[in-house]
């Protein structure tokens, strides 16, 4: 397959003198030396990621692939000789921030590092990213990942700045190595990547392209491997999971469902990972085989992420979402009739073109009707080349804003009471790390995907403990570690760690 890396200073290259020049400068920068050496190649690489977690778990793969080159990551900008910064372009706010971002990380380092933009901004942007930030030297699309240190071979070589906005090399491994996972409990797996649903208000289908699904073989083997190392959740991510569609039957032929996905849940399932967590789910393609394969697996976590939008039929339709709300209505009564209880996550956009005050209390009406445990709100952000972008964005700013905050305090009061409704309640925790707030205190996530805090010892981090819930607020739980038959758990240590 054609890599297709275009330079931008081909045609400079072959000036007498231009090239070695560049060529200084850029190992120069590289190693710190002048000298024609090697050393370039123990170069550090810093990594910042922005936006979704598909964006972290690219940030994951670049970084595996980096080292498997010879580079070393490292966490600190300053002393880095290539900078990332992995971009999100969903909304225009996410976007100028790379820019911003770009400019203090160009100015943290005396060291004039080489400086590469990933992710949504570089494949929508391309070349036109050096026109705004002129110091960018690598432009690495979304699916040129595996790829960026041959990208700065070619600036080793003396091209001036070099592109990549390729598809994945036909049979690219999926490999992510442990160090380079954000957390060592929890592990990110994605399953499909892009997206064909186009909403009409969407950048992903261009950012991301076309919807492309792993094999369940090559998934089920990472859930395995990844158990083996003593990961404890996985999350199946992409931008809708349940549109899951394998182009082999490959991995899925022991497995029943409805759909390829609901097959690929039960697969997982049986694979004994103890929890499994998968995000986001579009609404069209939620299948009730989905809720039946979480009743039947205790591992298949108790949590749904199923954006709505919006309330308004009106809206949804302008929307090219592909459903209305009494279809949203018909998935959410599934999720909530559940012999389990399923928590259920959503996320809105208010000020949508076109959007009344009728349109917007329709939204209001809906959250009422689904009772959400946790809500994303957006305020509408007109995206260039999308089809909502030719479409007045005529909901003043200050209009977004009323709406935005009316929705949020209504979701407040309604997630509040949720919330309340576990006070007596043991959930099952996974525990991630001590919490920010107190010293004492650890914290992680329910099954349900909530926050819960706890009084704990660092060392049960990575288990998973009773808690029982004692104290609710908006958004997080507060308990007490419990046995499971009921009684007070683990007595606290002391710093000398006996019991
Ligand atoms: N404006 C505002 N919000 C958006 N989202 C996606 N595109 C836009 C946009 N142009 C929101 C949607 C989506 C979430 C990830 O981001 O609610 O579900
Ligand atoms: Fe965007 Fe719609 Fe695809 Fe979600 S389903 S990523 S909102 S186009």
């Amino acid at each position: 397959m054609k890599l297709g890396l275009y330079p931008l200073s081909a045609l400079l290259r072959c000036k007498s003198g231009r090239c070695y020049r560049l060529w200084l400068r850029i190992s120069d920068r590289l190693s710190g030396v002048q000298s024609v050496s090697k050393s370039w190649m123990k170069s550090t690489v810093y990594i910042e990621t922005l936006g979704c977690q598909m964006n972290v778990a690219d940030s994951e793969r670049a970084a595996t692939s980096l080292r498997r080159a010879g580079y070393d990551l490292t966490l600190s900008p300053e002393s880095a000789d290539v900078v990332l910064v992995n971009t999100c372009s969903v909304r225009e706010r996410a976007e100028q921030k790379v820019y911003k971002r770009i400019r203090q990380l160009r100015s943290l380092s005396t060291k004039k590092p080489v400086i590469g933009v990933m992710g949504c901004v570089a494949q929508l942007e391309g070349q036109a990213i050096l026109a705004k930030a002129p110091d960018v030297d690598m432009i690495i699309g979304t699916r040129a990942t595996d790829r960026i240190s041959i990208l700065i071979e070619r600036l080793k070589d003396g091209e001036e700045a070099v592109i990549d906005l390729e598809e994945r090399a036909e049979g690219e491994s999926w490999d992510v190595s442990p160090v380079e996972r954000h957390s060592p409990f929890v592990a990110f797996v994605p399953i499909i990547e892009g997206c064909n649903k186009f909403c009409s208000f969407c950048i992903v289908p261009y950012s991301r392209g076309r919807e492309k699904s792993r094999t369940a073989t090559e998934i089920v083997d990472e859930v395995k491997q990844l158990r083996e190392l003593g990961y404890k959740e996985v999350h199946l991510i992409g931008q809708n999971v349940n549109s899951y569609r394998p182009r082999s039957e490959e991995g899925l032929e022991k497995s029943r469902g409805a759909t390829p996905f609901c097959r690929l849940l039960r697969a997982l399932a049986e694979t004994g990972m103890e929890r499994i967590k998968f995000t986001t789910s579009f609404p069209r393609d939620f299948h009730p085989d989905i809720v039946a394969a979480i009743e039947e697996y205790s591992n298949l976590c108790d949590w749904v992420h199923l954006p709505v939008q919006s309330g308004s039929d009106r809206i949804l339709k302008s929307m090219r979402r592909g459903h209305l709300v009494e279809d949203y209505f018909r998935r959410v009564d599934a999720i909530k009739n559940s012999k389990r209880r399923l928590s259920l996550t959503s996320d809105i956009i208010v000020g949508f073109p076109g959007e009344t005050e009728e349109d917007f209390q329709a939204t209001m009406k809906l959250i009422e009707r689904c009772q959400y445990d946790g809500l994303f709100i957006f305020k509408y952000s007109s995206r260039p080349g999308t089809p909502a972008s030719k479409l007045v964005d005529d909901v003043p700013e200050s209009e977004k804003k009323k709406r935005f905050l009316e929705l949020e305090s209504r979701q407040f009061d309604l997630q509040s009471s949720i919330y309340q409704g576990y006070i007596g309640r043991a959930v099952s925790v996974l525990v991630e790390g001590r919490s920010a707030r107190s010293e004492e205190d650890l914290t992680g996530h329910s099954t349900c995907h909530k926050v819960v805090n706890f009084k704990g010892d660092p060392t049960q981090q990575g288990e998973i403990l009773n808690v029982r819930i004692t104290e609710a607020k908006s958004y997080s739980l507060y308990g007490q570690q419990v046995n499971r038959d009921g009684t007070r758990g683990v007595p606290m240590r002391t710093p000398a760690g006996d019991a």
